[in-house]
């Protein structure tokens, strides 16, 4: 049984992750392919507590910065035990919203970690699940965050804890992903997300058919 593909969606906030996964996924499910739809943090029971305490405060105290990163990484290990690798061995795809670059972005470049230390963590964490390509949907600070607001109204929280950083941490997460792309050009591919959705998903949709579904 050939490996899956293991594709991850990455960005900073509102640059339209979720919008764009649902799109690519119908395109594969529709050329037969078994999809499996995950995000970080969650995706498993553990995960999903982990995302809890991480977003919305459940544990009732704020972590402290290397706990932030820890936790992160502890969603992510088990994510990748229970759910990824087993798919990808089936010959499943996944698609990932947010991944290991998501720590290098935001507690790395964002906060102010060592990168390489970030990179060093990450390594442990996921194991042999290497993203086989990851997708960088790159938006500006305040156009995302325009989109975030929009889908927070009437909702009764209205932002979460990463999301309420002060704008200059979020300017930091974008360079820093515009910095991994440039670093790692074999992996990343960089789509311009600050158009509308069709035009974001078509050429999504090229890079991903060109690059696994091509006759060769
Ligand atoms: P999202 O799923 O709505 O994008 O929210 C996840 C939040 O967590 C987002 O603000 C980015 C942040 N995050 C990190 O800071 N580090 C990480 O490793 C991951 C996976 C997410």
């Amino acid at each position: 049984m050939e490996r899956g593909k293991f594709i991850t969606f990455e960005g900073p906030e509102g640059a339209g992750k979720s919008t764009q996964a649902a799109m690519l996924i119908a395109k594969l499910e529709a050329h037969g392919i078994e999809v499996i739809y995950t995000r970080e943090p969650g995706g498993t029971k553990l995960g999903e507590a982990i995302r809890g305490i991480l977003q919305y405060n459940a544990a009732n105290e704020d972590p402290c910065p290397e706990s932030e990163v820890l936790l992160f990484e502890a969603s992510r290990a088990q994510l990748v035990r229970h759910v990824i690798d087993p798919a990808l061995a089936r010959g499943a795809w996944v698609l990932c919203d947010r991944f290991a670059d998501s720590t290098t972005a935001y507690q790395g470049f964002g906060r102010g970690f060592p990168v390489d230390l970030m990179e060093t963590i990450n390594r442990f964490a996921i194991g042999s699940a290497v993203p086989d390509m990851t997708i960088l949907l790159d938006v500006n600070v305040s156009l995302g965050m325009q989109r975030c607001a929009k889908r927070q109204v009437g909702q009764k929280i209205k932002y979460d804890r990463i999301e309420s950083e002060a704008l200059a941490f979020h300017e930091k997460v974008r360079q820093g992903y515009l910095e991994l792309a440039r670093r790692y050009p074999e992996r990343f591919r960089k789509v311009d997300a600050m158009r509308l959705p069709e035009p974001i998903a078509e050429d999504i949709w090229k890079l991903v058919h060109d690059a696994f579904l091509a006759k060769k």
